[in-house]
């Protein structure tokens, strides 16, 4: 579509040039102000003509009729324009939209993504980065699956992206845990299910220190051991930790999600120093109540703990570490922290004392923060977010739809591969189709909803135009070397001209999502897609017998490419496509 804002902007851009403004706007400008008209009927490309009110000193509404009249379209793409209040809007041919069926059939998975945008830029992403011997929550779940969906998206855009899990390794808990663990531990308990185990002891740890302070003095001794390098707690930790990575790994594998590295926060202890020794050197460190801080009053912000009055390491103090290292070992352009709304706070903070140090590349860190969840009804209503376990979710997901699968259609081959398949889509997409600064909502009846705004709707679309394939491959399908003559043969009805025309509104909303990492945007143009595409489906029998064989032909060229586009932009939301549902 791009190319084709490009054409509108220079349409408008030989107008103004007629007019000869003091100012003149350039076309690069006129391109950035062009929209995607609300309602597609209205035409394909807007332009709001308010911005040339005042350069033109006119009213929006006359400007925008003059453009109606006096722009030429012999030549362009478009097959004409119409003033609609104050916005003009492009309407694209027939050529123009079929040059998004040929790019689609032609590209495949690449289509719609634009290496240039990226390219030579490096993006560090951090996301999941769970605390670790505790079991997973939805919390977790959506940061990783939002944190894997940018990667994906900036890695569609031709950035170069180093994922990383800056895993909560290190802290106090681990001298709570390691006592639990010494004095009410079983070692074939842990052996079993180590998270629940753990998640476990923690939990008893902190009723019985309820009732007994000396629980919480002994618990700091211990993990002052373990910073100590005591070779016996080490080593429990280090196998708490071993643990937790290869039980979260099994998750990750599951969801389709890759890290780079596996950089927790126990990976800067040895690093700190240097953070420290510059704060003291650029003055930034000061006394407060026997704690070593840099105060931030005047940015109207809490101090930033460095350390504490015993002299060990805080949160802040490990992150400092952590993004002064990653800037010398990987040369970022831009560090994206991809945590909860509720840390804002210790990342301004961080970012701020960063900037104080001088640092200048303090500009390209950003916290790409996100809301919580919020359950509606059902098994999990009662409890806070915090405490619902990503795999309960997953599991009652899983069996919901595994039930609704043997009541639809139950001689589905591979049955539980596409349950798992589905219930991972259903709770993935109710999660990133929501805009990530909202809180999202979990209603059991929504998220599975075959016929709603839901993954299992989308994949249900993708495998409906799977089996119009697969029916048509009996026949015959369209051939690389027709597709030509099939376009120049045949007429094209309105509705098959929208679903083409969006095909052409892809490569934006990747691009859109990257520029606000929202992968919600793409997660809504697929839904619109998919809702075009079935309306199509419904109203163009696809393999009706009756109509000309090159009519079926190239009607079967566009489900072709709508499927490939689906199946792409679900794959960056993380989601799979079952070729059978
Ligand atoms: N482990 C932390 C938590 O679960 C999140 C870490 C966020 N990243 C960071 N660089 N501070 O709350």
């Amino acid at each position: 579509m791009i190319r084709y804002q490009q054409g509108a902007a220079a349409l408008i851009k030989i107008f103004l040039d007629s007019k000869s403004l003091e100012n003149p706007i350039s076309k690069e400008d006129l391109c950035t102000w062009l929209e995607r008209p609300k309602n597609p009927e209205h035409g394909d490309i807007a332009f709001p003509c308010f911005r040339l009110s005042k350069p033109l000193g006119a009213p929006p509404k006359k400007i925008c009729q003059e453009l109606a009249s006096e722009l030429n379209l012999d030549e362009s793409p478009f097959s004409g324009v119409v003033a609609t209040g104050p916005y003009l809007n492009f309407n694209l041919g027939k050529e123009a939209a079929t040059t998004f069926l040929r790019e689609a059939l032609r590209d495949r998975d690449q289509f719609g993504r634009q290496n240039s945008i990226g390219a030579g830029r490096k993006i560090l992403l951090e996301y999941s980065s769970p605390n670790i011997a505790k079991e997973f929550h939805i919390g977790h779940f959506r940061n990783t699956v939002l944190g894997q969906s940018l990667c994906n998206l900036y890695r569609a855009c031709g950035y170069e992206v180093i994922a990383i899990n800056h895993l909560g390794d290190w802290g106090s808990q681990f001298g709570k845990i390691a006592y639990a663990f010494l004095n009410w531990g079983e070692e074939s308990a842990l052996e079993k299910n180590p998270l629940e185990y753990l998640t476990k002891l923690y939990v008893r740890f902190h009723t019985e220190a309820e009732n007994n302070p000396d629980l919480d003095r002994e618990a700091r001794l211990l993990f002052k051991k373990i910073e100590a390098n005591d070779p016996e707690l080490k080593a429990l930790w280090q196998r708490f930790v071993g643990i937790s990575i290869e039980t979260l790994k099994k998750t990750y594998a599951r969801l389709g999600v890759h890290f780079d590295h596996y950089l927790g926060e126990s990976f800067y202890i040895d690093k700190v120093d240097g953070v420290i020794q510059e704060l003291r050197n650029t003055n930034l460190l000061e006394e407060s109540e026997g704690a070593q801080v840099v105060l931030l009053e005047d940015y109207k912000m809490p101090p930033c703990i460095i350390l504490t009055g015993d002299g060990t390491t805080l949160y802040h103090t490990r992150d400092l570490a952590a993004a002064t290292y990653r800037k010398g070992k990987f040369q970022f352009d831009r560090c994206l922290y991809v945590v909860g709304s509720e840390q804002s706070l210790h990342f301004q903070q961080l970012f701020k004392v960063l900037e104080l140090m001088g640092k200048e590349w303090h500009a390209g860190l950003e916290h790409v923060r996100y809301g919580l969840y919020r359950f509606k009804e059902g098994k999990f209503s009662t409890r806070k977010g915090q405490s619902i376990l990503m795999a309960e979710v997953l599991e009652e997901a899983r069996s919901k739809v595994a039930e609704i699968i043997a009541n639809k259609n139950p001689n589905l081959p591979e049955k539980e591969e596409v349950a798992e398949m589905v219930a991972l889509g259903a709770v993935i997409y109710n999660d990133l189709s929501t805009d990530r600064v909202k809180d999202v909502e979990f209603d059991w009846n929504r998220v599975l909803d075959f016929e709603g705004d839901t993954g299992p709707y989308l994949q249900y679309t993708y495998a409906r135009a799977s089996s119009i394939l697969r029916k048509a491959a009996e026949t015959g399908l369209w051939t690389e070397s027709s597709l030509e003559t099939l376009i120049e043969s045949n007429e094209f009805c309105p509705r098959t001209m929208q679903l083409l025309k969006l095909l052409g509104h892809y490569s934006g909303s990747i691009q859109g999502a990257v520029r606000l990492n929202k992968p919600s945007i793409v997660a809504n143009y697929v839904l619109e897609l998919s809702k075009n595409f079935n309306s199509f489906y419904r109203n163009v029998k696809v393999l009706d017998e009756s109509e000309a064989a090159e009519t079926i032909q190239l009607r079967l060229a566009v489900v072709d490419a709508v499927r490939t586009v689906i199946r792409s932009a679900l794959g960056l939301l993380c989601i799979r496509t079952p070729e059978a549902m």
